[in-house]
């Protein structure tokens, strides 16, 4: 069976794909900051340390993982950062944090298991980026962080799906809808199974003809 790792792995939308793959029979690594915190259990299911904004720790993965080929990654690990975003109250410690974590951890990570991505048949990666993160549709104010690095992480997606793209990969970006986890919140539309199940049927049809392209959760193309 293929193989999926999924970063982010202790709760919400992460927690949700891990269960998702493995009752579908994947082999899943599973990885979260606490990965004593992943609290799902199956045959199929690995468990690893991972704190994407640790360079230390995305190596140690990758040395964990090293000639082991790995079929689909899907960065889901994400934070918004602070609410409040007006001109006057940013808080730039607090957005770099949001940018190490939401673009350059997905960044870090797809090179760090490069090699394994490489020897997989798949040659996935998948990003969970979100419509905010569009700039054609950013057209109401607010979510400032979150949005810049959501879009920035799109573009860095965009950048090595052209860059790998001779090679076979698909490099896509989705959004996986509004989703009632800690932080989409209890009004959102989606729970974590039903955002769970869209996910896995699209990523699971992902073929390179959708290289470099931004979905949402029911295969909608979404605006750059
Ligand atoms: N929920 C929505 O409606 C929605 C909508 C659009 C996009 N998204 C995106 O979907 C992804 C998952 O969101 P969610 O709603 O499931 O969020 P969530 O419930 O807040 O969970 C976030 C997950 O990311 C992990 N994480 C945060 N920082 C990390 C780091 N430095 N290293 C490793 N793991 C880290 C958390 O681990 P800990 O338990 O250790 O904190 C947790 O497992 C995010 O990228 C988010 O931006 C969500």
């Amino acid at each position: 069976m293929p193989s999926v790792l999924v970063s982010g792995a202790s709760r919400g939308i992460g927690r949700g794909l891990v269960a998702r793959f493995a009752r579908a029979g994947w082999t899943v690594l599973a990885c979260a900051r606490e990965p004593g915190a992943i609290d799902l259990e199956g045959s199929g299911i690995e468990r690893f340390a991972l704190d994407v904004t640790d360079p230390e720790s995305v190596a140690r993965l990758a040395r964990a993982l090293s000639g082991r080929p790995l079929d689909v990654l899907i960065n889901n690990a994400g934070v918004y950062g602070p609410r409040e975003t007006r001109l006057g109250a940013i808080d730039y410690d607090a957005f770099r944090a949001v940018l190490e974590t939401n673009t350059l951890g997905p960044v870090r990570l797809t090179e760090a298991l490069l090699a394994n991505l490489r020897a997989g048949e798949r040659k996935t990666v998948v990003t969970l980026s979100s419509i905010m993160g569009s700039i054609a549709l950013a057209t109401s104010p607010g979510g400032l962080l979150y949005r810049t690095s959501k879009a920035a992480v799109n573009m860095a997606m965009r950048s090595i799906a052209a860059e790998l793209a001779a090679e076979g990969f698909t490099v896509v970006v989705v959004h996986p809808g509004w989703v009632r986890t800690d932080m989409g919140g209890p009004g959102a539309t989606l729970s974590v199974a039903e955002s769970a199940e869209h996910l896995f049927r699209l990523i699971d049809r992902l073929r390179p003809s959708a290289n470099g392209r931004f979905f949402a959760h029911d295969g909608r193309e979404l605006p750059w």
